[in-house]
């Protein structure tokens, strides 16, 4: 089956898809993005994601490129041309392209957007989750701007390598007071040694994840006590258990950080309760 991509208002064959040499997204990471998952080929959490990418496009000064209801088209329509039942759907918003020159183009000048999609195999993921995956721990060195979610992405992508290089699945970032912020791709989660369920709070320099978002309705449901605060990295390793969240994702338990276990070695119960919630709500809601 071949794939295909969606790039400024045409779809085209995956490997043929382009961008212009001077996009602003390819020369100066001018752009925004959003990632979806795919459950029997609907966007789980779609409304979560929609108006986040509004939020950053906003933040950025770029233009909305198309009403939400074309967009949603758009992401459909991709989607179904590369018969995605279970997957990710990416979108891009960049801010055009122009001569390359700092300040932004000139008014009017059309955003780029690009949608591509892809399968993701669901056993394959569950049996990792179930086995759980290892963390490492990297300095965060991003820039202030956390919140928004763009494509500037390198920091995260020497800190993901940083983790694969040292058989770790995902790396956990961590601020000058020894404070896990986020991970490179994922929210991070822990319940801690006196077994409070806890996250950084979004006040500080991290994304505000959809997933995690939704993981919080569910935890307030299960009536069990959520501390939105952050903790070190001793604490993360002194923890009951470890997770991440993210759309692909979902909840991932992990066993443990730059090879300390954690808690027994095997995925939490509380981890692997709310992965079974949260997969269980995703699929039903999405649309
Ligand atoms: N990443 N933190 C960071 C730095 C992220 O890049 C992501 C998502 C998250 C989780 O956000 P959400 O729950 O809304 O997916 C947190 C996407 C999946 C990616 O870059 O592929």
């Amino acid at each position: 089956m071949s794939r295909v991509a969606y790039v400024n208002g045409q779809y085209h064959p995956h490997g043929q898809a382009m961008v212009h040499v001077e996009d602003r997204g390819f020369q100066f990471a001018d752009g925004v993005y959003e990632v979806w998952s795919i459950f029997d080929g609907r966007m789980a959490d779609f409304d979560g994601h929609m108006t986040r990418l509004h939020r950053s496009l906003n933040e950025l000064r770029i233009d909305i490129p198309m009403s939400r209801e074309a967009l949603t088209r758009v992401l459909h329509e991709t989607i179904r041309r590369n018969r995605v039942r279970n997957g990710i759907v990416y979108l891009q918003v960049t801010r055009g392209t122009a001569r390359r020159d700092h300040p932004f183009p000139a008014e009017g000048t059309p955003p780029s957007v690009i949608v591509t999609s892809r399968s993701i195999s669901a056993s394959e993921a569950e049996a990792q989750a179930k086995k759980g995956v290892a963390i490492l721990t990297q300095p965060d060195i991003r820039w202030g701007r956390c919140d928004i979610k763009t494509v500037g992405l390198l920091a995260n992508v020497l800190a993901k390598q940083a983790a694969r290089e040292a058989g770790a699945y995902e790396a956990w970032m961590v601020d000058e007071m020894g404070l896990v912020t986020e991970g490179s791709s994922t929210n991070a989660w822990i319940v801690d040694e006196h077994g409070k369920l806890r996250t950084r709070d979004t006040q500080a320099n991290i994304l505000k994840g959809i997933t995690r978002t939704a993981l919080m309705a569910l935890i307030q449901q299960e009536k069990l006590e959520l501390d939105e605060r952050p903790f070190s990295v001793d604490e993360a390793k002194r923890a009951r258990e470890a997770f991440f969240t993210a759309a692909g994702a979902f909840v991932m338990p992990a066993v443990s950080i730059d090879g300390t276990t954690i808690g027994d070695g095997t995925p939490g119960p509380i981890a692997t309760r709310l992965r079974t919630l949260y997969l269980e709500q995703a699929r039903r809601d999405a649309i």
